[in-house]
């Protein structure tokens, strides 16, 4: 059994700003990591749902990326102001937000 009810994974990788692949740190995911370390508090979710920096997910170009398991659902071009409706729709209500929803893995950064 583990720990936590849902894992977060928030890419918080930062090339170059000549990098033509960009990076999500680039994209404020910092903010967005941040964002959700907060909504995570405020919804009384310590304990049950972790966030975490993480390095490339392989999805850059539709950074910042996120992932969530163990529902394997991923987001991309999340804005730390989408990050309430993720933990409401998503984590709280089972339901993920399919606007910023992503395919699983398509390795085109
Ligand atoms: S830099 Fe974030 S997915 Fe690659």
């Amino acid at each position: 059994m583990s720990r936590f009810q849902h894992h977060i994974f928030i890419c918080t990788n930062r090339r170059a700003s000549d990098d033509s692949r960009g990076s999500c740190a680039g994209r404020d995911s910092e903010k967005v990591l941040i964002a959700f370390k907060q909504g995570l508090v405020k919804h009384k979710l310590s304990g049950k749902v972790r966030s975490n920096s993480s390095g490339c997910l392989d999805n850059c170009s539709r950074g910042p990326s996120v992932v969530i398991y163990p529902d394997g659902v991923w987001y991309g071009a999340v804005k730390p102001e989408d990050v309430e409706e993720i933990i409401v729709e998503h984590l709280l209500n089972d339901r993920p937000v399919e606007r910023l929803r992503i395919a699983a893995f398509s390795a085109q950064s």
